[in-house]
């Protein structure tokens, strides 16, 4: 049976364009708004059959990408090459065009209908076009002489501006897309590449070290003074060096989410015990005093005790480098009703400039400055603490003044959970 057509006047175009503003403002997917429009547009017109044809920027070929009616499914595997048929016509001129008889249209091609078995008696067509850029046509098709007139080419201009910017959007969203994802390939192949190469940096920089030992230790002969300085020089550099390879590992490896969590039971006290005794000895030589609390008894942690030490170890060895009088105070305590401990690293050292602040957990990002530089360092610890915090789903904040001191407070589950 025919589908009786929906008479058509300016009141029918506005009514499209309010149900597709309706629609594209919906959560709707691109594709199924498409669709949807297309099916009352046709449906309006009385047509038996609509399509969306897509271009293909490189070969020119029109291929279905929306098809409505009958032989749908058939359609979906042609493609129509440069200027072949209406659709082929009307995307090559960029003129909406109506068909009344397709028998007395030369332009016309039989190829589709013939792979379909479709009788196509009367066709209406109008470009896709954003920017002055052809996207695809807009076909409607009907089996009737005489179906579609001007002001169904009107109603089907009138809904091909926004379906064409639909197209465009879904085409830079994929792209986006894609390119998200390749970027993130790329970020992971350079995380391992960078894994590997630090590893196996290690090797050779320990086999240095090793030998510059045996031969400071005179295990190969004595040395001249002049000998030795030269040797302890390069011992230091080798140091160094070791040093900065190891931080390099550790956070390409966090970066290639190669480090997992190693949960284990235990109590903070013995960590923060050997912790205190490590940052004492450090300190000697300074007149910097050390105040070393546990504040409120605490619950005993069931997380990473090997990565906790890392982050603590990170933050008390820069509140010791970058202070050179005064007290440095770190407390534990418990809060949130037991559920996190929360640590605080006080010092009364440089400080960090306030603009430098939100950069401090960035990798190689150090303060400017000699008095940075002169204490060593890459740049590397915090960055590394803060990764290793996120993995055990804790926090840090900062406060900091130039001149007065810092102080970073962390915030760690005692509990870990995935
Ligand atoms: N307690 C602090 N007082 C003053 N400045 C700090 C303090 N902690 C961090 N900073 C600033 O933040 C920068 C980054 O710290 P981070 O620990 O990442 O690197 P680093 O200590 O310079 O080198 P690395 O830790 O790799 O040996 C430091 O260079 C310094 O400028
Ligand atoms: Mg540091």
């Amino acid at each position: 049976m025919k589908p009786e057509p929906i008479p058509v006047d300016r009141e029918s175009e506005v009514q499209i364009l309010a149900t597709l503003g309706e629609l594209m403002g919906s959560s709707m997917p691109f594709q199924e708004v498409i669709t949807m429009a297309m099916r009352f547009t046709s449906a309006m017109m009385g047509a038996d059959g609509s399509s969306l044809l897509l271009l293909d920027r490189k070969d020119g070929n029109l291929s279905f990408y929306i098809v409505l009616g009958e032989k749908a499914e058939q359609l979906r595997n042609i493609t129509l090459v440069q200027g072949e048929g209406i659709a082929g016509y009307v995307a090559a001129t960029g003129v909406p065009m109506v068909v009344s008889d397709v028998t007395r249209e030369h332009h016309f091609s039989q190829r589709v209908d013939q792979a379909t078995g479709f009788k196509t008696r009367s066709i209406a067509c109008v470009p896709l076009r954003v920017r002055d850029e052809l996207k695809g046509v807009i076909e409607v098709v009907s089996k009737r002489v005489g179906s579609f007139s001007d002001k169904d080419l009107d109603m089907l201009t009138a809904i091909a501006g926004p379906v064409a910017i639909m197209i465009d959007h879904a085409r830079l969203i994929n792209e986006v897309k894609s390119l998200h994802d390749k970027l993130e390939k790329a970020g992971r192949i350079k995380a391992e590449f960078l894994a590997t190469m630090t590893h196996e940096l290690r090797t050779p920089i320990n086999i240095i070290i090793g030998n510059l030992d045996i031969l400071l230790g005179g295990f190969l002969g004595e040395l001249n003074n002049r000998q030795k300085e030269s040797l302890k020089t390069a011992m230091r550099n080798s140091g160094e060096a070791l040093n900065l390879v190891t931080s390099l590992l550790d956070l390409s490896r966090i970066e290639a989410g190669q480090v997992v969590v190693r949960v284990e039971e235990f109590s903070l006290e013995d960590v923060w015990k050997e912790l205190e005794m490590l940052f004492r000895t450090g300190l000697s030589g300074k007149e910097v005093a050390l105040c070393w609390q546990v504040k409120t008894p605490l619950p005993g942690l069931k997380t990473d005790k090997i990565k906790i030490k890392e982050i603590l170890s990170n933050i008390v060895l820069n509140a010791v480098k970058f202070t050179d009088r005064g007290t440095i105070e770190v407390s534990v305590s418990s809060v949130e009703g037991g559920e996190q401990i929360e640590i605080e690293v006080k010092d009364t050292g440089v400080g960090i400039p306030e603009d430098f602040l939100p950069f401090i957990f960035e990798p190689f990002r150090q303060a400017e400055g000699s008095f940075t530089r002169s204490h060593g360092g890459v740049g590397l610890g915090l960055s590394i603490a803060k990764r290793l915090l996120n993995l055990l789903h804790g926090r840090v904040a900062v406060e900091s003044e130039v001149g007065k001191g810092s102080t970073f407070r962390i915030t760690i589950p005692i509990k870990y959970s995935a």
